[in-house]
């Protein structure tokens, strides 16, 4: 019997002004309220660094945790442009999203920066959230394990357990595309991170990290995704940005 405490973790990417992000929040807080799912799930919003004050403030109170999208490998210095993990820690964060595909691609984010700012992140006392997935062409050259393993493997830092790590499962290719793999290919993968995690913690730790699925997740697909043994929750990105859909894949998680 596992007791890991399913999380929902929303990604807003580039999305959200003051007003509406703020709104959003609230909306999600006066639902929190209601539901008192609070025993059973955990609920995470990553708002982008612009909005993460004025959320923390929205969020006062409640019991949604707040995080950030990504960190810089370093604890501060001149890197313009850049955040550290402490100044998300600071804004009251507890967790940071590393190695999103979308960081991968479009800053060229290799497994050992990765590991670089998960590391960072553990040491400001943040949770990383470290990303993995194939792109379609790996996925149709049947090389899904193998490249998901590399990725875990490379990504994850030492020193790393259950306390100080999720791993979230985000098939490249599933991402924005209202396309996702099948339940058996999901619980494939996830199974196998396990065993990947197994290797490198030992199986008592590897039993309670917690392993996301990410990628066109959302209410019509949640319960079937989330009911499957080695998925702990989910990390949403479109459906994170409209209350009732991101409330209804969080209620959609087995109690
Ligand atoms: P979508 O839910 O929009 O497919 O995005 C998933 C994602 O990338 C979350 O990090």
């Amino acid at each position: 019997m596992t007791t890991r405490k399913p999380l929902i973790a929303g990604n807003w990417k580039m999305n959200g002004l003051l007003g509406d992000g703020a709104a959003l929040a609230k909306s999600l807080t006066e639902r929190m309220g209601k539901g008192g799912e609070t025993a059973s799930l955990e609920l995470l919003v990553c708002p982008p660094f612009t909005l993460i004050a004025r959320i923390g403030e929205v969020l006062a109170g409640s019991a949604i945790s707040l995080g950030g999208q990504d960190c810089h490998s370093k604890e501060k210095g001149a890197h313009t442009g850049d955040v550290s993990a402490r100044m998300l820690a600071d804004l009251g964060c507890r967790y940071v999203i590393v190695g999103h595909s979308e960081r991968r691609t479009d800053h060229g984010e290799s497994d050992a920066l990765v590991a670089a700012k998960a590391a960072a992140a553990q040491a400001a006392k943040l949770c990383p959230i470290v990303c993995v997935g194939e792109t379609e062409s790996e996925r149709d050259k049947g090389r899904t394990i193998e490249v998901v393993g590399r990725q875990i493997a490379g990504s994850v830092p030492g020193g790393s357990g259950a306390g100080n790590l999720v791993i979230a499962y985000e098939p490249v290719w599933a991402i924005g595309t209202g396309r996702t793999p099948t339940t058996p290919e999901v619980a494939e993968v996830h199974g196998r991170i396990r065993e990947f995690l197994t290797g490198i913690l030992g199986a008592e730790e590897a039993q309670m990290v917690r392993i996301l699925y990410g990628g066109s997740m959302k209410p019509g697909n949640a319960a079937e995704l989330l009911a499957l043994a080695d998925v702990d929750g989910g990390l949403v990105g479109g459906a994170s940005l409209v209350a009732d859909d991101f409330w209804a894949i969080a209620r959609a998680t087995p109690k």
